[in-house]
């Protein structure tokens, strides 16, 4: 049955109890008349549960008058949508004005015509009905929206994860590095956005971003030939020389991705990143061989996030460093290899950095380094 065809709720205000009843003869066989014979004695019947779909308002009452009442609905959220017909004996233009000014969606002259008054009534109604209908089609569109963008936030994570994994287990186990390291950028970057410097551009959805971002980072390891990447011993000059080249090919591989997909901030910072890891402040990294503050901040929070994890792994060659010696190796390093507000980030949550690492440990042996 269509919602219209219920019986709906009209009211009428008006503090002359025969133009009420008057209304209430033309409008009974039709609607559920209620009535006020005053602006306060309204008001509590749109506040209560059993609130009118439609208004008929007198604008002169003893007491609060008709505009009062208008205004006072129109000023709630749980009434300003109930449709209100002024009825008044003023012929003025400007009284008219204000009154649909204030909020009032209709007008009718005394006195009134029980048919002109059934239709605008009607259309009221319609309107109103109308009205409702689209609102919650754009709630449900809101909604899907939302529920679609969760879907995507999902198998983009996903993908990260899978890819970054793919890389990752060719030289590493499990995939607990890529893990480690997101928290570590995460971490130093939500300390580096305490600094005044830096407060502005690392606004939380950046760091989210580079959150996403850090798993890729060593993403070009997948064009490294097995005989280099999981050589255990000391790599000659040229196949570090080749090593090198994998900041280059993740470079590529996320630059193709957003060729295709056009600018999209995720992968521009994942570019930035994976080309720029190895990057160091005093300019004698690699591939660029950037200096300070050439070097993307991303990349400056990345090394040293990556080198920290670097050190407290195990590695066939190496036992994991405990946290403080890994501490003290990463200040070594401040100023030569890394940006030294970085590292005094760093410094200031390393705690954070150790404990959050030891949720996602690989071996017995980091375990123990990390407690
Ligand atoms: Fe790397």
């Amino acid at each position: 049955m269509n919602r219209l065809d219920d019986k709906k709720r009209v009211l009428v205000v008006d503090d002359v109890r025969s133009n009420i009843l008057t209304l209430n003869e033309f409008l009974k066989d039709q609607y559920v008349v209620m009535m006020a014979t005053s602006g306060e004695k309204a008001l509590n019947l749109c506040f209560s549960e059993y609130k009118p779909h439609v208004i008929l308002l007198d604008v002169i009452m003893s007491g609060m008058d008709g505009y009062d009442v208008c205004r006072q609905l129109k000023n709630r959220e749980e009434t300003k949508d109930i449709p209100i017909i002024f009825i008044t004996s003023m012929n003025e233009v400007a009284d008219e004005q204000y009154g649909l000014e204030l909020g009032a969606n209709d007008y009718l002259r005394k006195p009134v015509n029980p048919e002109i008054c059934r239709i605008r009534i009607d259309h009221q109604l319609k309107l109103q009905e109308a009205r409702s209908l689209l609102k919650d089609d754009r709630n449900h569109l809101e909604q899907l929206i939302l529920e679609r963008s969760e879907e995507l936030n999902q198998t983009q994570d996903i993908t990260i994860q899978c890819i970054a994994s793919l890389a990752e287990t060719r030289d590493n186990e499990t995939g607990n590095h890529i893990r480690r390291t997101k928290n570590n950028v995460v971490l130093i970057a939500r300390e580096l956005a305490k600094n005044p410097l830096y407060k502005e551009f690392l606004s939380e959805e950046l760091i989210s971003i580079l959150g996403k971002s850090a798993p890729l980072h060593d993403v070009g390891k997948i064009g490294i030939p097995d005989s280099i990447l999981l050589k255990p011993g000391k790599l000659t000059d040229e196949e570090f020389t080749e090593m090198k080249q994998h900041t280059i090919y993740g470079a590529e591989a996320l630059l193709k991705a957003e060729r295709k997909l056009g600018s999209n901030s995720f992968l521009r910072y994942a570019t930035e990143i994976a080309l720029n890891h190895h990057e160091r402040w005093d300019g004698k990294g690699y591939p660029g061989g950037l200096s300070k503050k050439s070097i993307p901040l991303s990349a400056r929070i990345m090394a040293v996030a990556d080198v920290y994890d670097a050190l407290i792994s195990t590695r066939c060659y190496k036992k994991a460093f405990p946290h403080a010696k890994a501490v003290e190796i990463i200040n070594e390093g401040s100023g030569t290899q890394f940006d030294p507000l970085v590292v005094s980030c760093f410094n200031k949550i390393k705690e954070e950095i150790r404990v959050s690492a030891l949720e996602f440990t690989d071996t017995e042996d980091q375990k123990n380094a990390l407690s």
